[in-house]
């Protein structure tokens, strides 16, 4: 009995939330954010990354985003790794350089500032988030290092905040301060529109649109997510191969084995037949 009235309570327990949530999503389901799906390089089982892209994406996280967006996980190094946007050793080098890093303490215990390496991690916009809260009208630009996994929708997600920003459609009440985005969950962004068609000079002769700006810098976060998505990719290529070679091999072993077998058999059968 007491069994039953415990896992009765549990059910219970189970079911009433679920039974809550479903009106909820049905009422989100009307006004779904759009993300847009975009053809990208390095999607599909031999996908790799344009490291041309990379570079520009990283240009526009520079020049904007990292304004108030930190990259805790990455340090500048990995800007020149294989599989990523591939900057020389002398570039990573000046990468590095432009950033002032906050290092010490001294001999006299104080902090100072010196030119960035490249075994340094990105600065940061903000010395903590309290700050970044107090400079972005309460809301906490999030870090962008792994942002590309963590939204569902991933790059394309990105690309659709950013091209995202419309006005409100009729109706619709904007809390003040706010912007109106398609993409974004419930469609009001603290955030800014940070890209506009030509706000950015590309040294590669790109255009400079707004489509191509978002392209690129989501492209930029999905490596900084994965940077080893090439190798995987690599590696799953060289498995299937082998799994290919060797279901030929055994294949052929298996026809080898058993033609040696069928043949024992027919022997036997017919060995009775001509005894009889
Ligand atoms: C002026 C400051 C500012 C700049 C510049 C800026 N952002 Fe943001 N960003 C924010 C704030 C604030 C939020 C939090 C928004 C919210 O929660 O409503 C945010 C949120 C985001 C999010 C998370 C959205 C989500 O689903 O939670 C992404 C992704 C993002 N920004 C990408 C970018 C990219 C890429 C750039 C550069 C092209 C950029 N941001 C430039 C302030 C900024």
């Amino acid at each position: 009995m007491r069994m039953a009235g415990l896992s009765e309570a549990f059910s219970l327990a189970l079911a009433l939330p679920l039974a809550l949530a479903l009106p909820v999503t049905g009422a989100l389901a009307s006004d779904e954010p759009k993300t847009e799906s975009q053809s990208w390089t390095f999607t599909g089982p031999l996908g790799s990354f344009d490291n041309l892209q990379l570079q520009r994406g990283y240009r526009i996280y520079k020049d904007v985003c990292s304004g108030c967006h930190s990259m805790r996980l990455l340090s500048y190094r990995n800007l020149g790794e294989p599989g990523g946007p591939e900057f020389s050793p002398e570039e990573v080098e000046a990468i590095a350089a432009q950033a002032q890093i906050t290092d010490g303490p001294n001999d006299k215990g104080e902090m100072f500032q010196r030119p960035g390496r490249p075994s340094d991690l990105f600065r940061s916009p903000y010395a903590n988030d309290a700050v970044a809260r107090s400079m972005n009208k309460g809301a906490l630009p999030p870090d962008l290092s792994v942002m590309a996994k963590a939204r569902q929708g991933g790059p394309d997600y990105i690309y659709s905040l950013l091209t995202g920003y419309a006005k409100p459609p009729a109706g619709f009440e904007m809390t003040p301060g706010m912007q109106y985005n398609a993409a974004f969950p419930g469609h009001q962004i603290a955030m800014p529109q940070p890209l506009f068609d030509g706000s950015i000079r590309y040294a590669d002769g790109t255009a400079p649109t707004l489509d191509n700006y978002a392209r690129d810098v989501s492209a930029f976060l999905m490596w900084a997510a994965e940077p080893k998505l090439e190798q995987r990719h690599q590696l799953g290529a060289r498995v299937m191969a082998f799994l290919a070679v060797f279901a030929v091999i055994l294949f052929i072993a298996k026809r080898t084995v058993w033609s040696g077998l069928h043949a024992k058999r027919r022997r036997k059968r017919a060995a009775p037949s001509t005894a009889a």
